[in-house]
């Protein structure tokens, strides 16, 4: 703060650019092996000024239905013709695929990691479908990032497809422990982006502390592997606890770890009931999710001890038995 001041005071384009801002889209760039990136103020603002930034009146997207909010915002505003494809399923984003005009540009956008539910992108199989129907494809990696793949580059990595996505993006707010967000592409599409994407030019840059802190967290990820591994065995712990006690799980391979409950009230007393105990958790109800699919969202960090696992599974069983959910 001493060299750089408080805050940026002024938006990209003009003064708020640092040379630490364009440290971070360097070393942003590498870490997810794509030619350039562009930082956003925050995540919410990345994936609505991607993809407003780049589409427009007459092009397409396919976007899948539990996309974020993020994305469904972003559709809007561009303008753009938007088909909403089932949630993970090919045989319905390839159905609106084949009925859209071959010279239209279509985009396929999708979370890398579903937010509320922790389910992964069928990465593999869309990749297939937008190189087979030439359209441009944007991961939005929010929770991937510092989460999957053997390195924590994300949910390409984890399915082996760096360099596969046209555009990928994340945000600053999770695994990164700030605030903020990411486009990474071409050195052509950023370009592109820089001078077209509303919500990146006509807002304030991230504070310099911010854009450090990101920088401090990435060598973090990048120096640390033990925490990604101690962030998968947690998970594990705490998946095969609440399994064994009972509770019905969705399949995913993510820290992200939904106990579906389905109706809004007991969701919110589970919630509230787990807080009296010293447990936090997200209560998600619609619009998060579709209404009646109400859940409980568990997050778990690398920074959980075993014991304190052994000790909130041993709490999230007795409250469940006390709300008759297992
Ligand atoms: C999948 C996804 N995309 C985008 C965002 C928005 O990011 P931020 O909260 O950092 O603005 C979120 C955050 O909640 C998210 O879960």
């Amino acid at each position: 703060m001493k060299e750089y001041g408080t805050g940026s005071c002024s938006s990209r384009i003009l003064a708020g650019t640092t040379s630490l801002h364009t440290k971070l889209e360097s070393k942003l760039a590498k870490f997810k092996g794509v030619e350039d990136a562009l930082v956003f103020s925050t995540g919410f603002m990345t994936m609505a000024g991607t993809v407003s930034g780049i589409m427009g009146k007459g092009d397409v997207i396919l976007s899948d239905e539990f996309n974020h909010a993020s994305i469904v915002d972003g559709c809007r505003l561009s303008g753009a013709d938007v088909r909403i494809y089932k949630h993970n399923d090919m045989g319905s984003l390839e159905e609106h695929l084949a009925g859209r005009p071959a010279s239209a540009n279509k985009l396929i956008v999708t979370d890398g990691v579903f937010s509320m539910r922790g389910t992964v992108a069928n990465l593999p199989r869309i990749v297939d479908l937008a190189q087979k129907h030439n359209a441009v494809l944007m991961v939005d990696d929010a929770h991937g990032t510092g989460v999957l793949g053997k390195t924590g580059r994300g949910t390409p990595e984890h399915f082996g497809l760096d360099g596969r996505i046209d555009i990928v993006c994340g945000t600053f707010s999770k695994s990164l422990g700030t605030i903020g967000g990411f486009a990474g592409s071409s050195k052509e599409i950023i370009s592109y982006l820089r001078l077209n994407s509303r919500p990146f030019l006509f807002t304030a840059a991230p504070p310099p502390s911010v854009v450090a802190t990101v920088i401090a967290c990435l060598e973090v990820i990048e120096e640390e592997p033990e925490l990604l591994v101690k962030l998968h065995d947690n998970t594990r712990i705490v998946k095969e606890g609440l399994s064994d006690a009972g509770f019905s799980l969705e399949d995913t391979v993510t820290p992200i770890i939904p106990v579906l409950i389905g109706d809004d009230r007991i969701t919110f007393k589970v919630a509230a009931a787990l807080e009296d105990e010293g447990i936090m958790v997200n209560p998600v109800v619609a619009p998060a999710v579709p209404p009646g699919n109400s859940l409980i969202r568990i997050s778990v960090m690398a920074s959980f001890s075993t014991d304190q696992l052994v000790e909130a599974i041993r709490k999230i069983k007795l409250v469940g038995q006390r709300m008759g959910i297992v």
